[in-house]
Formats: C-alpha cells, structure tokens, sequence
C-alpha cells in the first residue's frame, strides 16, 4: 500500500502545482484582481495568496484608442513596506516584472509615488506623476526560494499601488556573462530593443521566456537606415540568453552613411551592463568599430553568416548611452540590445540577529511591522544599523518584564534603550554585548544590578534612574574605563559608592536614594533618620518628612489641643472603617462561599497534607507553581498556588473561582476547590495523569511514543469541543486569552481537556463584539490583531487553537529559536505550505499513516484558523465540525488499511 499510496500523494501534489499557473514556471499575479487565462494562453492567478494586505479597486481609463478595465491593489494610510512573497521555484535568474497603475483609481487626481525593493535591495522610485502605467523588470539572480518584493510609501507622496506581478525563469546561466567583477548585484531593465522591428513590442510566446522587446523606432536614426527581416536560421546555442529567432531575424543595418548611432536615455547615474546581438541572415561577413560612449570597446567586429553572437558590455558610472557601429567592410549591423542598471543587493544581517529580533518582537506582544531583513532596504522601526548589522535597539513604553536570553544575541548593539519597558528583577543577559556604548534601563522595576555590567567594557552612558535597585552599587561599575555618565538617580541604593567612581571622567548621578555618597560621614549610619539631612532621600522618606511639616505649620495656626482631639478622633474614625471593610468582606466571601455547591473551600492546613507540604511539583509558570496533591478519599488533585506577583485583589479571586466552580464540561479540566487564606490563593483542579499536549508532543516521552495522526486529531476535537462550549456554551461567554498546546491536558484515556482560565474574559453582554483589554497570552500563539487594537474576541482564540492544530500537524513548537528565519515562526513558516495542499512539512513521524484528505481538512481549518484578520478566521464550531470530519476520514482510512490507530 506504501508504494501506492505515495504515488497518489506525489501526483496530487505534482497536479496541484501545475494547475497553479501555466506555462511552466510562469507565476502571473493580476493585483486585486481574478483568475483568468489571456489571449497568449498565460494563466492568471489573483494576488490574494502572496500578500496579506492592502485594499482593491477596479481602475477604468482609454489607454491610446482602447478601453481598459484593470483591476489594482493599493495599501492607505499605512507605514512600513507592503511586502508581496514571491515564491521561486528554480534554480536559474527570474525575470520579475511589474506593473503599477494609477489613472485615477481613486477619483483624487493625485497620482502617487513610492518606492519599490525587491529582498534587501532598494530598487526604484515609481513615480505615476510622470508615467502612467509604469513598468518595471529585474533579473534576480535566485539565492532563495521565495523573493519579497515590497511597495514603500513615501511621506505625503500618496499611497502605493500595484497592478501586476509577473516571474518567469530564464534560461540557466544567462546574463551572468561579463559580470564576474560584480558580485552581489541584480538587473534593473533600462532596454531591450529588437532592432529593426517598427511593429510594437514582441513577447511570449515569441519569446519563450516572455521578454518583452520593444520596437527600436525611438531610439535609431530612421532616415539613415534600414530595417531588415530575414527568415533565416542561425546558430543560437552559443547563447546562454536565448533571444527569440524572432528578434534576430530582424537587423537595423546602414545603407548611405557609415556609422549607426543609438542614443539611449537612462535614468540614473550608475553601473550599466549592455548586451548587442549579432546575428548573420545576410550572406555576407560585415565588418565594423563598436563604441560606447565614444570608446572604441571592439575593433573591427565582424558577424558571420548563419551565425549569432552577442557581446557583454559593463560601464560605471555613466548616465547616458551612445552606442556607434563604424563601418569597415559592408554595412553595420545590430539586431537586438539590452541594457540594464546594475544594482546593489545589500548583505542580509545574521540569521541569529534576525531571529532574537523576531523573539523579542514575539514577546513585546506587539506587531512592530518586522519583517524580513532588519536593516535591508530600510531599517525596520526601533532599529538602526550600520551596513547590515543591527546596532541600534529602542524599545520604550511596552510590556517587556525581564531582560530575555535573546537580547544576548544582538551582538553588535552599540545602543541599547529599553525605557519604560516594566522590565523587573535583575539586569540579565547582556554579558556579550561588548560593543555596547550607549544603555537606558530607566523607569522600569529592576531590583539588582545583576553580573553582566562589569563585562560591558565600551559602555559609555548607562542610565538606570528609576528602578528599584536595591544595596549597594558594585565596585565592578567603576572599572568600566570608558563610562563617563551613570544615572542612578530615585533608587533604593545605599552605602558608599566605589573609590573607582571617583574620577574626574565619569559623572554620577545618585539623588533620590536612601543614602548614597563618596563618604561615610555623609551618610553615617542608619540612613533613614538621617536622610532629612542629605539630599538624597527616597520620595516615601520625604513625603513623611512632607506630612510632619505640614502638621506643624497648621498645629501652629489652630492650636494644640484642638488639633489633637480632631486627630484621635479622626484615627478612630479611621480604625473602624478599616475594620469594617475587612467584616463585610469576609460575611460576603462566606455566603458566596456556601453558595457554589460545585467547588469546596478548602483550608491552608488541608491543602498542605493533600500535597504532602507542597512535595511534588508538575507545573511551574509565571503564575506560581502546580503541585500533585491527593485528597483524602484518595482523588488526585492539581493544585495551584499563585506566586505573590500573579495575586488578584481578592475581589476578582472570588469572581474569578465564582465563574470557573460554574464551568463544567467534559472537555474542560474542572475545579474542585481553592483556598483563600492569609494572602494564599490556591486553586484546585481535578488531576490528569496524561500530561499536557506540549509534554505529549515534544517532552521526553514523545521520542518513545509518537502520537498518532488519528489521536491527535482525537485530541483536537476534544479541546475544539471545551473551546466551543466557553464561546458558545457557557453564560456568561468566556475568552480563554491562553490557548496553548500545554494547556492542553490528558488524562488517563488520552481524552483531551483544556485548562487554565487563570487569564480568562468573560463576555458579560450577550451582544458586545469584543472586550478591550491589556495584552495577554504566550508568545507564539499571541493573535497579531488582537496586540494591536487590544480588542479581544473569541477569534483570538481560534488564532491560538490554529496555532495548536499547526504544531500537531508539524509536530514542531510556535517558535523555534534556531534554524533559519523563515522557519522560525510556525505560522509563517507552515501556512503557505498547507494553503498550497504540500504537506512535506507534516510531522516526520505522520508521513504515510495519514488520509491526504483527512490532512488536506485538518491543514485548512488550520490555515485559516491563523489568518492575520480575525473576521477571515472561523468560528470555533466550524472549526470543531471540520475537524470531526477530517477525525472520521481518517478513522474509515484506518478501518479500510487494516490498521489500529
Ligand atoms: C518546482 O520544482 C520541482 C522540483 O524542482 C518540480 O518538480 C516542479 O515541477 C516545479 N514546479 C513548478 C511550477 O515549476
Ligand atoms: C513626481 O514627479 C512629479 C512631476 O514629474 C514631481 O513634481 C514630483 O515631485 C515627483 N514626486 C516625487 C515624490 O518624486
Ligand atoms: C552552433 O555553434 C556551436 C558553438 O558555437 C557549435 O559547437 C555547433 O556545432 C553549431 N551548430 C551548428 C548546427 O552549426
Ligand atoms: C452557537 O451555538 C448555536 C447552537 O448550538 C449555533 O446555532 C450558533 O451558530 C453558535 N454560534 C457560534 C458563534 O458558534
């Protein structure tokens, strides 16, 4: 069945790809427009699949005496590069040719321009002022599979907008030849003439490689010469170019005078590379001088009858073309030229730089718009660089929370800002960032100063102002030879600061601490009596030193014994209130308490011995940490004890155990209980024994027992199912916000259940849309609408859920931190894969145990479960019955090969 089986796979993928577009090779993008097949029997494909963005418009307009309807993309009031992929499936240069067109689409009058790169490289600026349509060719030398071609607006200049997109491969090793002493360049068309042609332009299927060849008339001195059309057969294999016979069946050749001129106009001062072909159809051997720009390059050049020849021209820097045949023997002829610009492709920067930048933009929550190369052909946002190293990163006013490992792989930084950035703990992670010179750590929650600091030897500037830097400042910062400012202004520092500090070079700047200073005398002691005194004090310090003042003056004014009673009795007032707060929360706790019949309250003393004092750990998070405890009827439970950091008020606890004690679903873990108890908040799950998907998947279990394609589809129904019955099940509705292969648990039948709703949102009226709230969730499956208009729906949901799906038919995680940048995010990575029916990537330990169709279902609802715009993605019920279907396919796959699982 084995040999069988991957025939039909193979020819299913083989037919998928051929009916992709046709000729062979050819890719044909109508921008915003649909499939259609023109009159040269090219298919086009709408553009829909290769770009994410931008809206479309149909443009009408006379183009010389004919009516044409062209359908355009364009992308408003957006920063940042418009990027198309276009995927390159050969091993040869491609021709890569696009088309923009405004004519007024938008009934403005006010034609755009923008500028346009092709991977690193800045190629063009289009302006549709002075030429509309524009047409723009390059020849790509291929170093990759998939090309970006992005559209960059220019400030104020209007908004980008495209028409067609067209690739074709050329014929291998063609326009390599004479541009060996230019490494790294691309082609920009300036020309390609077919000489002697005064009929329009020629191109596919003439030219098999769908050149487009213009007519010469504009450019050659008609009153002199002569066009020329033979049809005669000449030997073309010496040309790796292949131009069509058609074009060198033609000739301009001179007939009266002696030189044959060609003026051609280019559009910038630059490196230019010029191919002539020769071609012999007349039955006689001319003879003749070849000029550029006044340089004989080839004395006395003769074409042979019945025989091609083209010759490779470089020149630098000119910006004009003149090119002169001078007569020796017969007439000077040319049949066809090409001239193009030679471009620079600029250097990509480090795969390692390239994906710590893509974590980090991962862990920001954020779409900061970081795509492709950092520095190359403009530097993304926050970013600066020097050629193609990153030595720039600015981050301010976001959510960061610590210093990652990943920020240790931007070796080349030189400036470092991460304002502002709620960073907390201990500065971390740096230690190679020897070219750091520039760091501002401030307004963030740091508590130490870490190791790292003293190895950044180059650092120049190091602001740290405040944090919550705490003790004292290590001796290790004064060694720093180059520092010349340090700001440690509004910490919690103390002590002396080191005798190396003290030098004329390097300004430190230290108020607003509990007491720091060159010398003990100043601060002599216990700092915080004597803070009054220095200073440098902390604000809590003054404002108490604030109060007592305050209290003096008006003691003054009122007299002492008045003021006292208001005092006392104003404590007492004080005393009581606060008392009484605390005896209605407590009265309203216990009456809900008795109220959830579901979830039992357990005291701190129970939680301890079911735990066996908190033995066994099985989970650890931001949260706090889960532990395995066993009840006394002998149940084993998961029991959750929330960190002091991840604590709610207690409010919201009591919401918070209310909601979940109401949630009881099959495929949703349930709670049994919790415990609120002097500042403990412990949650209570009923156990699993079968581990989370993500331990399933890629623990150390998963290299002895592969899941099967049918459990996994098992599992995904399952928690499809718990997902449902939050989003439509449940009242009020629920948004899980943390939907994630380890929230995902088995028990002992593989029976999946989802977990933790610790982050979860209710949706209290049955009729809002969305819910606005602060950013959560996990780096990797963070829907990207929802980081950036901070509305939460159930759609991000089924974003994360797609997330899951992708990792079970990849059997790899959301992110993986080595491996090349394309790979390094699954969603990116897989979804043009599955879109396009080609599962090379499935999971290795799948590969011929699954139904295509089942797979083709279950990589679908994936796919679309992971588009960028949530109102493209499904519900999760559609999600759940698409699933159920690829489930039973495969099941009566399963039943039909004889196999068990
Ligand atoms: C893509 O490349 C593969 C292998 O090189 C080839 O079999 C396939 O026909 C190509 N597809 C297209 C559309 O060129
Ligand atoms: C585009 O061309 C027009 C006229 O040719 C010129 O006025 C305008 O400044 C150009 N725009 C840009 C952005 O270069
Ligand atoms: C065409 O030219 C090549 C090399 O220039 C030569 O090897 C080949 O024999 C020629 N073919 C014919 C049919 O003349
Ligand atoms: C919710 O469930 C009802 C009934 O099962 C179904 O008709 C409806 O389409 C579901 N809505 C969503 C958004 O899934």
């Amino acid at each position: 069945m084995g040999f069988w089986f991957w025939f039909w796979f193979m020819l299913f993928c083989a037919s998928s790809k051929v009916s992709f577009s046709y000729p062979d090779g050819f890719l044909s993008l109508s921008c915003g427009g649909t499939n259609f097949v023109d009159s040269s029997n090219i298919k086009w494909v709408s553009d829909s699949d290769y770009v994410t963005i931008g809206n479309t418009a149909i443009v009408n307009f006379v183009e010389g005496t004919a009516y044409s309807q062209v359908p355009v993309r364009f992308f408003p009031n957006s920063p940042g590069r418009k990027c198309y992929s276009l995927p390159i499936n050969v091993s040869s240069s491609v021709l890569v040719r696009a088309q923009f067109v405004y004519k007024n689409y938008d009934g403005l009058k006010a034609p755009p321009a923008f500028s346009v790169s092709l991977g690193t490289a800045i190629s063009t600026t289009i302006n549709l002022t002075s030429t509309d349509p524009w047409t723009e060719e390059f020849i790509w030398p291929v170093n990759k599979d998939s090309l970006p071609l992005c559209l960059q607006s220019i400030p104020g200049a209007g908004v980008p907008v495209i028409s067609t997109l067209e690739v074709r491969p050329l014929p291998q090793g063609a326009y390599k030849t004479g541009l060996e002493g230019f490494p790294n360049k691309f082609l920009r068309k300036s020309h390609r003439i077919n000489c002697g042609n005064n009929n329009g332009a020629l191109r596919y299927p003439l030219d098999q490689y769908d050149r487009i060849w213009d007519a010469d008339r504009d450019f050659s001195p008609f009153h002199v010469s002569t066009g020329f059309k033979r049809k005669s057969t000449v030997n073309l294999s010496s040309l790796k170019e292949t131009p069509p016979a058609a074009v060198l069946q033609t000739a301009r050749f001179l007939v009266r005078k002696e030189v044959l001129t060609y003026n051609l106009p280019l559009d910038t001062l630059g490196d230019y590379y010029i191919i002539l072909y020769f071609a012999g159809i007349l039955p006689v051997f001319p003879s003749f001088d070849i000029l550029i720009n006044g340089d004989v390059i080839r004395p006395n050049y003769t074409v042979k009858s019945s025989e091609a020849s083209a010759l490779f021209i470089t020149r630098k820097g000119i910006k004009s073309l003149n090119i002169t045949m001078k007569s020796i023997r017969f007439y000077p002829q040319i049949n066809g030229i090409e001239v193009y610009e030679i471009v620079d492709i600029p250097s990509e920067s480090s795969s390692t730089t390239v994906s710590a930048l893509q974590v980090i933009q991962q862990s920001t929550g954020l779409d900061l718009g970081w795509q492709d190369d950092p520095c190359s052909p403009t530097p993304w946002d926050h970013i600066g660089c020097e050629g193609n190293l990153v030595t720039s990163l600015e981050l301010s006013d976001i959510n960061l929370r610590s210093i990652s490992p990943t920020f240790g792989d931007l070796l080349d930084l030189k400036s470092l800002d991460l304002h502002n950035t709620s960073l907390s703990g201990e500065i971390q992670n740096l230690g190679g960032l020897l070219e750091l010179e520039k760091m501002n750590l401030s307004f963030n929650q740091l508590t130490s100063f870490g190791f790292d600091l003293e190895d950044l030897i180059n650092l120049q500037i190091l602001d740290l102002q405040n944090n919550s830097l705490q003790g004292i400042v290590p001796d290790s910062l004064g060694e720093l030879k180059e520092l010349h400012l340090l700001n440690l202004e509004n910490n919690k520092l103390q002590g002396t600061l080191p005798e190396s500090m003290n030098r004329e070079s390097l300004e430190v700047r230290t108020s607003g601490n509990l007491c720091l200073s060159f010398s003990l005398l100043t601060c002599n002691g216990d700092s915080r009596n004597h803070s009054y005194e220095t200073p440098e004090v902390t604000i809590v310090t003054k404002k108490k030193h604030d109060v007592h003042n305050h209290l003096g003056v008006v003691l003054g004014a009122v007299g002492g014994a008045v003021l006292a009673l208001f005092i006392v009795s104003l404590s007492v007032f004080l005393y009581t209130r606060r008392n009484k707060t605390e005896v209605t929360y407590t009265t309203r706790a216990d009456t809900e308490m008795r109220n959830w019949n579901a979830a039992k309250l357990f005291s701190y003393k129970e939680i301890k011995a079911a735990t066996n004092n908190f033995k066994e750990v099985i989970g650890r998070g931001s949260f706090g940490s889960v532990y395995l405890g066993k009840l006394q009827d002998g149940k084993l439970i998961a029991v959750k004890v929330r960190f002091d950091k991840s604590q709610i008020g207690a409010d919201s606890f009591i919401n918070e155990v209310s909601l979940l004690s109401q949630i009881r679903h099959q495929s949703l873990v349930s709670l049994e209980g919790f415990c609120h108890e002097s500042k403990q908040q412990i949650l209570v799950y009923e156990y699993l024994p079968g581990g989370s998907l993500a331990n399933n998947l890629y623990g150390a279990n998963s290299k002895r027992v592969t899941l099967s394609w049918v459990r996994r589809l098992k599992i995904a129904v399952d928690a499809a199912k718990g997902l449902d019955y939050l989003h439509n099940g449940s009242e009020p509705r629920i948004i899980h916000r943390d939907v994630k292969s380890s929230n995902i648990l088995l028990d002992m039948e593989m029976n999946a259940k989802v977990c933790d709703f610790g982050l979860s949102k209710q949706v209290t009226q049955a009729d809002a849309t969305h819910v606005t709230t602060v950013v959560k969730g996990t780096a990797g499956y963070l829907d990207p609408e929802y980081y950036s208009t901070q509305q939460l729906t159930e759609k991000s949901d089924v974003y994360s859920f797609g997330v899951v799906l992708l990792e079970l038919i990849c059997g790899r995680e959301p992110l993986c931190h080595s491996g090349t940048p394309d790979s390094f995010n699954l969603v990116l990575w897989a979804k043009p894969y599955l879109q396009a029916g080609a599962f090379e990537i499935v999971d290795d330990s799948l590969k011929g145990t699954f139904d295509t169709e089942s797979m083709r279902k279950a990589a679908l609802i994936a796919s679309r479960s992971v588009e960028r715009e949530a109102p493209r993605r499904p519900t999760i019920a559609e999600v759940l019955s698409e699933l159920k279907e690829a489930y039973s396919i495969q099941l009566s796959y399963l039943a039909s090969t004889g196999h068990v699982n």
